[in-house]
């Protein structure tokens, strides 16, 4: 994490090298103000700041309420600095991971009255051809949202076993021919671009699949960026804190964009709901556990087809939201 606007870590504009513009379109931008419309002061953290869309209209929305923006990728930080400056103080953009937010937010010790989290890749990652984000361009195979980070998308790719690529392309992209590929990949080994990666992922998958509609190797893509970016890992600790900071009518929305993601935003949110209760299933209760969140749409929304249509890459969006709780209020 780093708290300092002129921290090291945020000056690295190599890293938007390729020169891909800043464009991200938020999404379902109208259903997340209506979320946070109730809240007219205290603090909201964009804990996925990324090209600070959401961050600006959040900004715009209530003339007083202060946000914090978060992201672990340095040329966004620079980015969301750049694009929020004309708010001033009321807006401020740290380097970090969303799952730090509970140290974050002990830094000052400020009351947390709203959350967003809009998780994955933003347009301006996967359009910057040198990252290796995307099958479009040949690039080193990196992939990764922090590059002061250890692990890229080469060393997974170029070192791990038969098995472990199987289980990463399942897991984090319910790819249907995980063995093909994996198999594919180890005999080309070494592989060094994300062009070579991208056909032999081709390669491998049947023609009838090459044959129709998108890229065969958005999958496997897909699958190496979160691995390299432990993505799924961090949700349920980043959520867990942020729904324990969040104050009574506080708010949380999460925007996921894969099933992976999701089933783990509904898993917290659920328990939350329900309230978990540790005591063993055969006696009372006495643990005293009480529900922490009601939740705002009982069930996942996706955005709408005008949406989509000006913005295809909303249409795996899914979203949720939650109010936290005061205690004995379920
Ligand atoms: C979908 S984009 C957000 C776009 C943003 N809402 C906007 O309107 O411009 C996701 C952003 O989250 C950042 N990100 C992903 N995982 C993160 C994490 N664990 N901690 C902090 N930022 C993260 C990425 O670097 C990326 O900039």
């Amino acid at each position: 994490m780093s708290l300092l606007p002129g921290d090291s870590s945020s000056n690295s504009m190599e890293h938007l090298a390729g020169n891909a513009t800043f464009d991200h379109l938020p999404v379902m931008l109208s259903e997340v103000l209506d979320v946070f419309e109730g809240i007219k002061e205290g603090l909201i953290v964009d804990a996925t700041v990324g090209g600070a869309g959401h961050a600006r209209a959040l900004l715009q929305q209530a003339p007083t309420r202060p946000l914090l923006g978060i992201d672990r990728d340095p040329s966004a930080v620079e980015v969301a600095r750049d694009r929020l400056a004309e708010f001033g103080r009321k807006a401020q953009v740290l380097h970090g991971r969303f799952d730090e937010i509970g140290q974050i937010l002990d830094v000052d010790g400020r009351e947390l009255h709203g959350a967003l989290f809009d998780l994955g890749v933003s347009s301006h990652q996967l359009d910057t051809p040198g990252r290796g984000f995307s099958h479009r361009y040949s690039a080193p195979l990196d992939m990764r949202m922090n590059p002061h980070d250890a692990l890229e998308a080469a060393t997974i790719v170029n070192t791990y076993s038969e098995d472990e690529l199987v289980r990463l392309l399942r897991a984090n992209s319910d790819e249907r021919f995980a063995h093909r590929i994996a198999n594919s990949i180890i005999s080309s080994r070494p592989i060094e671009t994300t062009k070579e990666l991208a056909d032999i992922v081709r390669s491998a998958v049947p023609a009838a699949v090459r044959r129709k509609g998108r890229h065969p190797a958005m999958r496997t893509f897909q699958a190496i960026r979160i691995a390299v970016n432990s993505e799924l890992a961090l949700i349920e600790p980043a959520l867990t804190q942020t729904i324990e900071r969040l104050r009574p009518g506080g708010r949380l929305v999460v925007l996921s964009y894969h099933s992976g993601e999701d089933r783990i935003v509904k898993h917290v949110l659920r328990e939350a709901a329900d309230g978990v209760c540790l005591c063993p299933s055969s006696l009372p209760c006495i643990c005293g556990s009480e529900p922490n969140v009601r939740l705002l749409r009982r069930k996942v929304v996706r955005p709408t087809t005008a949406e989509i249509d000006r913005n295809p890459r909303a249409a795996s969006a899914r979203f949720r939201a939650a109010e936290r709780l005061s205690v004995g209020e379920a």
